[in-house]
């Protein structure tokens, strides 16, 4: 709030080192939007839905100043007022995050420079002989021919369709990159010369028959290319003209999704789409013809952020899109973008499919996940990352996470390992890399990352049916996935400050080694009832600041009172873990209580919520009764999935017997830890999924006071309805 401006218009601007010179630079998306909690708890949070540059300046008033260079003003307030509430309230308005397929949660492995099939193939089969899980593998710009949209280059990429249909038998998925940038240089290239003819691009601010090109990533045909040649040679010498499509007119949407469709039927059946540097980005300024003197590129004003002029690293202000200048609708090319791929991918495919979009805007959500964009290996990028989660659950886009071991520059293995770590608690879990550093995949190590690796993704798939869950919760109702300590513990003050940890949802608190060295972890554990994930332990500090050792193989994990959170046994990819027996962990709060809920459908058909094809379990706990009950039942597994375990963490010692459904288990079935007191758990259990159960277990009286705490009112109760029953049963 010390007069900090914030500058706002898309830009190709990786996340720079965090603090760098102390300005703001632009990022790759624009989100005019920010939640404000008062003094006295109480939240809420302003949209100005202008998309116009602007820069937005804090001061200590507390106040804060837009100055926007065009538009409409339509500010909208959400009045909360919790932190959850103002992020619900939000995305009724801009739309709700849309519902990743389940394979979408798995993890998932990329590079910039693969440069072969069969690097790709030898990268993709050491992880698989580490054991890696892997749901999905990606392809960059390097399996096009000279880097051209819906190509494969057939030197290094030949039989590319045939390995991705043969991963398949694994249970991998693929997702395919596609640029914004159609090359004019070439001859017999469908896509643009059906684009010419249906009249698809963006036009030349000067002459508005002509159109606009720019400089991105395709090369021109039948060149030699001196390896030596620097960054503005290649582009001025190699680079094809490139032709940006107007993804606001109805016949782009309508090209872009046709040609999706042509090239997933003739050449690669991928199953998601990975759209990039839709800022739009430029490698040169404005146009091949540079920009006029107009009043749109001269604009009186140019808010602060990046760049000397408004065109820089983009297109010309005043090349024509939508019908206006492009001036007013720059920073909607990435959303606009995200709107007729996601249509594309799912008529494509006839599956719900994923995208993810480096540019967004208010509203991307509805059609796609996010990645952090170009981050760089080093320690101070895994703790922005967590911020740039937080931003994006509050801009209903909670499908995010960054470039796992990071993007620039070349990882250390200790970096990778707690990154990995880190990672596989980022909705959106991938390790990516950019092109020419350090190999930085799991498998890329040595043995110990390797286990590292797969024990930590593990236990993420063991958790995915509680992440699914929670986001069947973000696109029903709008909450945050990954979400601040204090969306759940706004009265705790000490909470407000922590980006060191996360929560998933309200229940699993995760508090990652972040810095260099360490083998622990400071962390806050806020005021409630928690356990350690691992051993069911009780934590005793609520309410402080406390260290817990943590070596290299470490992440601390704690699950609260109050909650139940159902699990899967997991496996190397989801298709399998799918099919395994689901476990509930139960952590009860202070008064012996927890709940919690299940989400389940087929994983990847389209809107199985709005079109009632889904199953939703709800579990209560309360007095040692636990209640599993089937609300909802429009979809059934085949075959039909079984809760095979349980374990209730909090418990007042641990019952001489449990009732499963009416029948009792012994002392014997009731396992234990030793060491651990309070939890038990019961195993081999065969409980249908699609079927009511209840287990009981007697709780005692409160020793204290004499009194019968409240746990024992379910033995009054049981002891009570045994009563009656025996009496009717004697009459
Ligand atoms: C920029 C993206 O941010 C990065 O992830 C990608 O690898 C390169 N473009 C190449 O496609």
């Amino acid at each position: 709030m010390d007069y900090r401006t914030w500058g706002m218009f898309s830009r190709d601007q990786p996340p720079g080192p965090p603090g760098g010179d102390g300005t703001a630079p632009n990022l790759y998306g624009v989100h005019p939007y920010h939640m404000c909690v008062e003094d006295d708890g109480n939240a809420h949070s302003v949209l100005l839905l202008n998309s116009n540059a602007m820069d937005v300046t804090l001061q200590p008033e507390p106040a804060l100043t837009y100055r926007t260079v065009g538009g409409v003003l339509d500010f909208y307030m959400f009045l909360g007022p919790s932190p959850e509430k103002v992020t619900q309230q939000y995305t009724q308005l801009i739309g709700r995050p849309f519902m990743p397929p389940y394979w979408a949660l798995g993890f998932q492995l990329c590079r910039y420079g693969y440069n072969t099939l069969d690097r790709m193939k030898q990268i993709y089969d050491e992880n698989r002989q580490y054991d890696i899980p892997q749901d999905i593998q990606y392809g960059d710009i390097d399996y096009m021919d000279r880097q051209i949209d819906f190509t494969i280059d057939q030197q290094n990429f030949q039989g590319m369709n045939d390995w991705v249909q043969s991963i398949r038998q694994n249970g991998t998925y693929y997702i395919t990159i596609l640029d914004p940038f159609i090359s004019a240089n070439e001859t017999d290239y469908l896509p643009y010369t059906r684009g010419t003819d249906q009249d698809v691009w963006i036009k030349d601010g000067d002459n508005h028959d002509q159109i606009m090109f720019g400089k991105v990533w395709p090369y021109l045909p039948n060149i030699t290319m001196d390896p030596n040649a620097d960054w503005d040679t290649m582009i001025a010498n190699y680079a094809a003209h490139t032709a940006f499509p107007d993804f606001l007119l109805n016949s782009t949407k309508q090209w872009w999704v046709d040609e999706i469709q042509a090239f997933y039927t003739d050449k690669l059946q991928f199953d998601g789409l990975w759209i990039d540097m839709n800022e739009p980005a430029n490698f040169i300024l404005g146009s091949v013809n540079g920009c006029s003197d107009n009043q749109w590129d001269q604009a009186p004003y140019k808010p602060r952020f990046y760049g000397a002029v408004l065109a820089d690293k983009t297109i010309c202000m005043n090349s024509i899109q939508g019908g206006t200048v492009h001036y007013n609708t720059h920073s909607l090319y990435g959303w606009s973008h995200s709107v007729p791929s996601q249509r594309a991918m799912r008529q494509a495919t006839g599956k719900r499919s994923v995208i993810i979009s480096r540019s967004t805007y208010p509203g991307s959500g509805v059609y796609a996940g996010h990645w952090l964009g170009d981050n760089t290996s080093k320690w101070p990028h895994l703790h922005t990352s967590i911020i740039g989660m937080f931003e994006f659950n509050l801009f209903g886009l909670p499908y995010v996470g960054a470039d796992i071991c990071g993007y620039f520059d070349d990882a250390t293995p200790d970096m990778c390992q707690r990154w990995m770590q880190l990672g596989a608690f980022y909705p959106f879990s991938r390790n990516h890399n950019g092109k020419g550093y350090r190999r930085q995949d799991p498998a890329a190590w040595n043995g110990t990352i390797a286990a590292a690796s797969r024990v930590v993704l593990l236990t993420r798939y063991r958790l995915l049916p509680y992440l699914y869950t929670l986001f069947h919760k973000a696109h029903s109702s709008g909450s945050t996935v990954v979400r601040p300590l204090m969306h759940e513990f706004i009265s705790d003050k000490v909470t407000w400050t922590v980006d060191r940890q996360f929560l998933w949802g309200p229940a699993l608190l995760i508090s990652p080694v972040l810095e260099e060295g360490a083998h622990d972890v400071t962390a806050y554990v806020p005021k409630a009832r928690w356990y350690d994930y691992y051993t069911g332990k009780e934590v005793v500090e609520a309410g402080r600041m406390v260290v817990w050792d943590c070596d290299m193989d470490c992440i601390p994990l704690h699950l609260r009172g109050g909650y139940v959170i159902p699990t899967q046994e997991p496996a190397n990819t989801t298709v399998f873990s799918r099919r395994n027996s689901l476990g509930l962990l139960v952590a009860l709060d202070a008064e012996g209580r927890a709940e919690g809920s299940l989400f389940w459908d087929d994983g990847d058909s389209i809107d199985t919520y709005e079109n009632d094809q889904y199953r939703m379990l709800t579990f209560t706990i309360d007095q040692g009764v636990l209640s599993i009950s089937v609300d909802h039942d429009t979809y059934s597994p085949t075959p039909e999935l079984h809760f095979a375990s349980i374990r209730v963490m909090g418990s007042e010692g641990i019952p001489d017997d449990v009732t499963v459904d009416g029948s009792k288990l012994g002392s014997s079935d009731i396992k234990t830890t030793d060491g651990v007191e309070n939890m038990w758990y019961l195993e081999g259990l065969n409980l249908a999924m699609n079927e009511r159960h209840t287990i009981s277990w007697p709780v005692p009286m409160d020793p204290a006071s004499g009194a019968v705490s409240p746990k024992s009112t379910q033995a009054l109760i049981f002891a009570l309805t045994s009563v009656i029953f025996l009496l009717f049963s004697t009459q």
